[in-house]
């Protein structure tokens, strides 16, 4: 077993570790059935605020919206199988017999999963616990699923005990927010029934579309699929031009000072998984306590570490996140050679990250053997 020491944090603290910003190399949408649509854009939303709080002007006499409204007819996609890393891979194979040539990184995995360590330093609470495997030269990173189903019944039972609402509910207005906020075509070609009707609609988790990059962080290249939200006007053609990706959250207004520690430490995974895939803008709509959205606040995703080293209540170093995360990505690489699969585990409150051998052969169930043909084809 190797240890890889996450305190003292300080000890990160001062360098610059080089970063690449990431571009999107492929992308793919589960469509209204959850069905894999490889390079396809189908289920790319559009953000268009659901009303305007400009100050100094009368307030929107839509406030404050409703978030619970249609929670009985919610549409909710059944998330407990094991997907490892298949549409990603699936995609990648899509794209790489399209342009006839392999992507050659260090590293490949979901956003989720470079989100727990990019937060690393300052998510003590939480554990994780991933499988890793290595496959011609290339590390491939999944969660460990019977981890994150043992997790999903603690944060249940964590929930039932705060005074906080339902955990079905506080899910559902995350989504109602995406429903109220995003457009299924550009504004040009919606109509003005179609924006206010979003009110109405059903709210439905089975479409999604997600954005792969390629990027770099210190001496590690990797290519990281994740869900976007939504994108601002229209998505580029350029892969190279600026980005208009959305990240919509929503969260309590604070009321109390440990609210606002809650929300400053939110706002490091909200960091976190936004710079990992390059997405400018994060919308987040606040609401009351019972799911009333009271306003919608939009903060520049490069702003935040600045703004929480100034300000925040609950202080973390964006610099140290991204200086640890080159470090132990670089002790991975070390780590993860050759045949079979590990495990990559944090206990919760622990100061290190353990990486172990679970099996000595193979690829365990992280590639798919279309994947793995695709590649001794190619
Ligand atoms: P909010 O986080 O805005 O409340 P995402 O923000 O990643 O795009 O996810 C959209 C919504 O899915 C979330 O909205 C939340 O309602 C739900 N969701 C995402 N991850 C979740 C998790 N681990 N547990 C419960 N709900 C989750
Ligand atoms: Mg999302
Ligand atoms: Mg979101």
């Amino acid at each position: 077993m190797q240890r890889f020491l996450v305190e003292p944090v300080q000890q990160f603290a001062g360098a610059n570790t080089r970063i690449k910003k990431p571009t999107e190399i492929a992308f793919f949408s589960y469509d209204s059935e959850h069905k894999l649509k490889p390079l396809d854009n189908e289920s790319l939303r559009y953000y268009y605020p659901p009303f305007f709080n400009i100050p100094g002007h009368q307030q929107d006499n839509r406030f404050p919206v409703d978030l619970s409204k249609g929670y009985d007819s919610f549409r909710q996609r059944d998330d407990s199988g094991d997907e490892h890393l298949d549409g990603l891979l699936d995609t990648l194979v899509e794209a790489e017999t399209r342009n006839g040539k392999k992507t050659e990184v260090d590293l490949v995995t979901w956003r989720g999963m470079m989100t727990r360590i990019l937060t690393a330093p300052y998510e003590m609470e939480d554990g994780f616990e991933m499988n890793a495997t290595c496959f011609q030269g290339t590390i491939y990173i999944e969660e460990n699923h019977a981890y994150k189903a043992a997790s999903k019944e603690a944060q249940k039972a964590r929930f039932s005990r705060n005074r906080g609402p339902p955990q079905d509910m506080a899910m559902f207005w995350g989504y109602k927010f995406e429903t109220l906020s995003l457009l299924d075509k550009p504004w040009g070609e919606t109509t003005r029934e179609a924006i206010e009707g979003r009110e109405n609609e059903v709210v439905d988790n089975y479409a999604q579309y997600c954005s792969i990059c390629r990027t770099e962080i210190g001496g590690a290249s990797m290519v990281i699929g994740g869900e976007v939200d939504g994108v601002l006007g229209y998505k580029p053609d350029d892969p190279q031009a600026p980005a208009r990706w959305v990240e919509l959250k929503t969260s309590k207004q604070p009321e109390h000072e440990r609210d606002r520690w809650v929300l400053d430490k939110k706002l490091l995974k909200f960091w976190a998984q936004s710079f990992l895939l390059n997405v400018p803008k994060i919308v987040i709509g606040f609401r009351s306590r019972d799911g009333k959205l009271l306003n919608i606040e939009e903060l520049s995703t490069q702003q935040i570490p600045s703004k929480i080293q100034q300000q925040g209540t609950y202080k973390w170093n964006g610099n140290i996140c991204i200086n640890f995360t080159g470090q132990f990505l670089d002790f991975l690489k070390h780590t993860i050679v050759g045949e079979g699969v590990w495990r990559i585990r944090r206990e919760a409150k622990s100061t290190a990250i353990e990486v172990f051998k679970v099996e000595e052969q193979g690829t365990g169930n992280i590639l798919t053997q279309n994947f793995i043909d695709h590649r001794n084809r190619l």
